[in-house]
């Protein structure tokens, strides 16, 4: 059996297929409408989450199955001092699959031992989130054509920010792609995605200016400053303005610049940029129910 925890998971190749298989189904919806059908998906969500939570029913929807779950630790029997352990050995005998989203590292990587379904990481607190990685790299796909040599800026949160992890992590398994790494000082990215960089010997930029290096960029992934995994509110209010993408910092950039953000978006990228073409964040959000519907389809494909 297998689970998705963190793109670690995931080779180059099956992105690849994932990918492909995302086109496909955008392209032809209604041909994938029964493959699901009579399959349940568990949907645990002990963190909150608008489109994670969604665009993953919307996609066993779509593929005709049905859908089970809860969406706060408040509504789960958390509250009675459950284990994910114990839980998820439940649950998995009730669903097919599960998707697990939870404020604590780890989180996932536990369910995962205790399931007898496939479980998707849908976040663990601030490590991981490989569909997230999954969505911005179809993303990255249909804009450029190509995930490898190109160059790519992450903004904001790079310490807390579980996304980039995931991504950065993703973009390592394609050749000739450099990385500009924009954050604070208090937010830079963390030292074992660092060791991962300088293993794999690509060229790496820390940076705290984003207008200085904007020019350089193909894609920019802005993110937010992740408020609920900081210690005080002080250091929050602090730092959560240190960047905000604006037409002025835009206009610096490549016509062909592609802004990407997972959202929700705070401060850090201003309303008036939405209408400029090269702003994709409300496309990858369309684009990971679409994404979500392949893996499902093929973590059932794994299990015949
Ligand atoms: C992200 C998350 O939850 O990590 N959102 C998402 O899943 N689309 C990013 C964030 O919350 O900032």
């Amino acid at each position: 059996m297998r689970h998705l925890i963190t793109t670690k998971d995931l080779s180059a190749n099956y992105i690849d297929c994932l990918i492909d298989s995302a086109k496909e189904i955008l392209r032809y919806p209604r041909a994938v409408a029964n493959d699901c059908d009579g399959k349940i998906l568990a949907a645990l969500f002990y963190e909150s989450s608008t489109r994670t939570r969604l665009s993953f029913e919307t996609a066993m929807l779509r593929l005709g199955g049905k859908v089970i779950g809860f969406e706060s630790a408040a509504s789960s029997s958390a509250t009675k001092g459950e284990s994910v352990a114990d839980t998820i050995r439940i649950v998995s005998s009730y669903a097919d699959i599960a998707v697990i989203r939870h404020p604590k590292e780890g989180a996932a990587l536990i369910a995962s031992m205790y399931s007898s379904v496939p479980v998707i990481n849908a976040g663990d607190g601030g490590h991981q989130h490989p569909t997230q990685t999954l969505t911005d790299l179809l993303t990255i796909s249909k804009v450029k054509g190509r995930l490898c040599n190109l160059t790519i800026g992450f903004c904001g949160d790079l310490k807390f920010g579980r996304t980039v992890h995931s991504l950065l992590e993703a973009c390592l398994k394609y050749s000739g792609n450099k990385y500009i790494l924009v954050s604070p000082d208090e937010l830079k990215i963390p030292e074992y995605i660092r060791e991962d960089l300088r293993a794999e010997g690509v060229e790496f930029t820390e940076t705290n200016s984003l207008s200085k290096n904007i020019a350089d960029m193909d894609i920019l992934y802005m993110t937010r400053v992740q408020r609920e995994r900081f210690f005080n509110e002080e250091d929050y209010v602090r730092l959560k303005d240190a960047y905000i993408l604006n037409k002025q910092k835009l206009a610096k950039a490549k016509p062909d610049l592609a802004v990407l953000h997972p959202l929700p978006r705070v401060n850090e990228i201003a309303t008036e940029i939405d209408k400029d073409p090269r702003a994709l964040y409300f496309k990858q959000a369309e684009y990971g129910a679409y994404v979500r519907m392949a893996l499902i389809k093929d973590l059932f494909r794994e299990e015949d």
